[in-house]
């Protein structure tokens, strides 16, 4: 109830696809996700036919932890489905023929983090996501990634160590409900009648911090501040990109871990 009610108050254009994409969200997850079957069916199979390898919690071959999502040489689901039905390693990871079904599942249940009531987010190509990034998503018109881009929208740069895949997906298809307390907009007015807006970066008592709309760090001591709206309406509008879109953005954040 409450989800709703927020979103009905959280902008007139976006609330019709907010409304369908929540009751979506509620009762079944669509394609941005795996389904709780598929989760469940790929645990048999995990169990009957690569636990033997992997061990029970998924770490048992050297460098690869299947439950944390640590691999060689695979990121998105086709390369899981690409090692699983060909193999690797000459052999030493056997190539496996399962049906769709199987294969849906066991790599379900591997996203999911080996958690039946897990949530199991689809992860796509993450180069057909950086292309999306700067491209047709046009998510580098605010965010910026490893040095390049503008200071208006949090810095992307090590979203994918910080953030799970379950986040990431929640901040495209629900960012209402995914918006952090800290980085809301902000609209203030000063004593000298300079309105000011931009995004929170930090507060205490008697001051805040934000970068303003252009892009300055500001620093502002609240005693004189006339007017401080802190809004409850996430910048971002639900995302209009397409599930398998989505899943190739969320592949290319998860590659997102700071410069090594
Ligand atoms: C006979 C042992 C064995 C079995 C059974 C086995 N694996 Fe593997 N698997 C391996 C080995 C060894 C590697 C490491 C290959 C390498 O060195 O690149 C591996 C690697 C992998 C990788 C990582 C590939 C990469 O590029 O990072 C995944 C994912 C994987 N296995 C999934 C599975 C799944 C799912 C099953 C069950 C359907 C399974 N494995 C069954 C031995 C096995
Ligand atoms: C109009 C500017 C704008 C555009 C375009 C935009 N974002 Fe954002 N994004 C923001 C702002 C501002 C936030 C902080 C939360 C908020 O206000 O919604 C944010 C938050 C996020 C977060 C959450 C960050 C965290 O710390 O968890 C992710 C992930 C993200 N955006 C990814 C994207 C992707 C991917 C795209 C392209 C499809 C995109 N954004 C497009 C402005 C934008």
């Amino acid at each position: 109830m409450n989800r709703v009610c927020s979103r009905i108050l959280s902008g007139a254009a976006s609330v019709v696809v907010t409304l369908i994409i929540g009751v979506g969200n509620a009762q079944e997850p669509g394609d941005h996700q795996y389904t709780s079957a598929a989760i469940e069916a790929g645990s048999r199979v995990y169990t009957q036919q690569c636990a033997l390898c992997h061990g029970p919690q998924g770490d048992t071959v050297d460098g690869i932890n299947l439950r944390r999502g640590v691999f060689r040489t695979a990121s998105s689901d086709d390369d899981l489905r690409q090692v699983i039905s060909g193999g690797a390693a000459q052999g030493r990871m056997p190539a496996f023929s399962l049906n769709p079904t199987e294969l849906d599942g066991v790599i379900a249940y591997i996203r999911a983090g080996f958690d039946p009531d897990g949530v199991a987010v689809r992860i796509g190509n993450p180069e057909r996501g950086r292309a999306l990034f700067t491209g047709k998503g046009q998510c580098a018109g605010c965010h910026r990634v490893n040095g390049s881009g503008p200071r208006t929208a949090p810095d992307l740069s090590e979203i994918g160590a910080l953030r799970t895949p379950a986040a990431l997906q929640r901040s495209l298809l629900d960012p209402a409900s995914a918006l952090l307390p800290i980085n809301r907009p902000v609209r203030i007015v000063t004593r000298d009648e300079e309105v000011i807006t931009g995004r929170r970066l930090n507060e205490d008592t008697y001051t805040v911090q934000l970068i303003d709309s252009q892009e300055r760090l500001r620093s502002l001591v609240k005693a004189d501040l006339v007017r401080y709206e802190i809004s409850q309406t996430p910048t971002h509008q639900p995302t209009t990109l397409a599930s398998d879109e989505v899943a190739d953005l969320i592949g290319y954040l998860l590659t997102l871990r700071g410069l090594q």
